[in-house]
């Protein structure tokens, strides 16, 4: 047996005795909170039946999570990540929903957490199967526990469980694309409405009272909004804890209050605009191809921020016609102006920053030449170039984010030299800009299809008119006056 299988059959393991014990801990809290005593250990069978029958969930969730967790849009988060953020919400769940039930009604249970939580953080479709899981332990444990062999009142909590775990999955859907604070609790309201007249429904399965429906169809409603509190609550704690980048977190990131930007600010503010610019189009063009834009006017914001460390060898932070690079040879020159890549990275990973951001900061050059030197070089020596000494060190984009940042920094760069004629020359430049980079290899791992970049190419000649519209000459407009 190989030392790789070894190590997975040992991890493996070890995972299912954490489980085990979870499974136990959560069967223990759960028949507290829902049994009116807290001595719950006088019925030992029960409980290693509860522990034995939460296990078996728990198990099947991790197969599921281990086998979503090979797809690309998982594979960001390490597994060790997925298993936390999951469990934790899942387990916080069922005790909810177990409490709820007990002290308010069975058609309030809060399982719409889970399935928000998870699906914010990780992805939505974890989040509906992670909703099934505590759903369907909350359903073993809460009557098994409470009611014993009195099997009649067991059809209302299975009833509640179902109802709550719809609302989950709607809500789950609500987030299926971007979302915002407001959108979230005034979708968890209009789910709310919504779900009165389906749990009304579901109440008339097993009586015709209609004071206990309306109650019931009222409780689902509260149900669902106390999830949303639990929710608005704990997110931030999650993104922390687990650092976790979710929109929320990222709004907060490209706030022109972050330190990192502020320094970028003060001391290369050349190089500050120039990154605004960039990421303006960076947004857009993750919009047209699908991506998330915040995540892209982040990696628009940070990318060069390892020139503030040397802020004064970059042109557009250059003053008064001093230009530094008249002191040094080229290649002195372009040792100072490829740095910023890796110092621009190891800025951002001990800012603890969002994987996304810190590759597009490292790798927006690939191994492409500092053109200028490179250029000035060859012409002098006649052709006679070692070219990696004029090369960034790479790597090449590996995300579709990396990607993006180097054709829209090359394409600000540009049009800021030298303006557009016309549409037509526009086009031809951005298209040149494109095709240069796909001959020479850099785009080869980054993901992007060549669908999306015939959609980069259309967002960036819309977007470059409009970021260079003219304005009036007011000194002129005051002559004529
Ligand atoms: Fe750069
Ligand atoms: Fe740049």
């Amino acid at each position: 047996m190989s030392q790789e299988k070894k190590q997975a059959i040992i991890r493996t393991t070890a995972i299912m005795c954490i489980l085990f014990v979870l499974s136990f801990v959560t069967v223990v809290i759960g028949m507290m909170l829902t049994l009116d005593t807290w001595n719950v250990f006088g019925s030992y069978d029960k409980m290693i039946a509860l522990t034995v029958a939460v296990f078996v969930l728990y198990a099947v969730f991790f197969v599921y999570l281990n086998y979503s967790s090979n797809s690309r849009s998982l594979e960001s988060m390490s597994m060790t990540k997925l298993l936390s953020v999951a469990f934790t919400a899942i387990v916080i769940g069922i005790l909810l929903s177990c409490a709820a039930g007990s002290y308010l009604s069975w058609f309030a249970l809060p399982l719409a957490f889970v399935s928000l939580i998870v699906g914010i953080l990780i992805r939505v479709r974890v989040g509906i199967m992670a909703t099934i899981i505590a759903g369907m332990a909350v359903m073993i444990i809460s009557p098994a526990s409470e009611f014993g062999e009195n099997t009649s009142v067991v059809v209302p909590i299975v009833l509640g469980c179902f109802t709550a775990m719809l609302s989950g999955f709607v809500m789950a859907f609500l987030i299926r694309k971007r979302y915002s604070r407001f959108k979230l609790t005034w979708g968890a309201l209009i789910v709310s409405l919504a779900m009165m007249p389906f749990s009304a429904l579901m109440s008339l399965l097993y009586t015709h009272d209609a004071s206990v429906i309306l109650i019931n169809a009222v409780c689902t409603a509260m149900g669902n909004m106390l999830a949303v509190a639990v929710i608005t609550a704990s997110l931030p704690l999650y993104e922390r804890v687990f650092n976790v980048w979710t929109d929320f977190r990222l709004q907060e990131l490209i706030t022109l209050r972050q330190p990192l930007l502020k320094k970028l600010n003060e001391d290369a503010p050349g190089t500050f605009s120039h990154s605004m610019a960039v990421a303006n189009l960076a947004e857009n063009c993750a919009v047209a191809i699908g991506i998330n834009p915040y995540m892209a006017r982040a990696c628009g914001y940070f990318h060069d921020i390892g020139k503030s460390k040397n802020p004064q060898f970059f042109i557009e932070n250059q003053k008064d016609g001093y230009n530094p690079h008249d002191e040094l040879i080229p290649e002195v020159s372009v040792s100072m102006i490829t740095r910023h890549t890796t110092a621009g990275y190891e800025m951002l990973k001990a800012a603890r920053m969002p994987e996304e951001i810190c590759k597009a900061a490292l790798e927006h050059h690939g191994d492409s030449p500092v053109s200028y030197f490179y250029m000035k070089v060859k012409s002098i020596t006649e052709g006679e170039v070692d070219d990696k000494e004029f090369c960034y060190d790479g790597p090449c984009p590996t995300t579709k984010y990396s990607a993006i940042i180097m054709i829209c920094d090359i394409c600000e760069a540009m049009f800021r030299a030298k303006p557009p004629e016309d549409m037509q020359s526009l086009e031809k430049s951005v298209d040149g800009v494109i095709k240069s980079r796909l001959t020479e290899g850099l785009l080869d791992d980054c993901g992007l299809t060549m669908h999306d970049l015939k959609l980069i190419k259309q967002t960036i000649c819309r977007a470059i008119p409009a970021s260079m519209h003219k304005r009036i000459d007011y000194d002129k407009a005051k002559e004529r006056r």
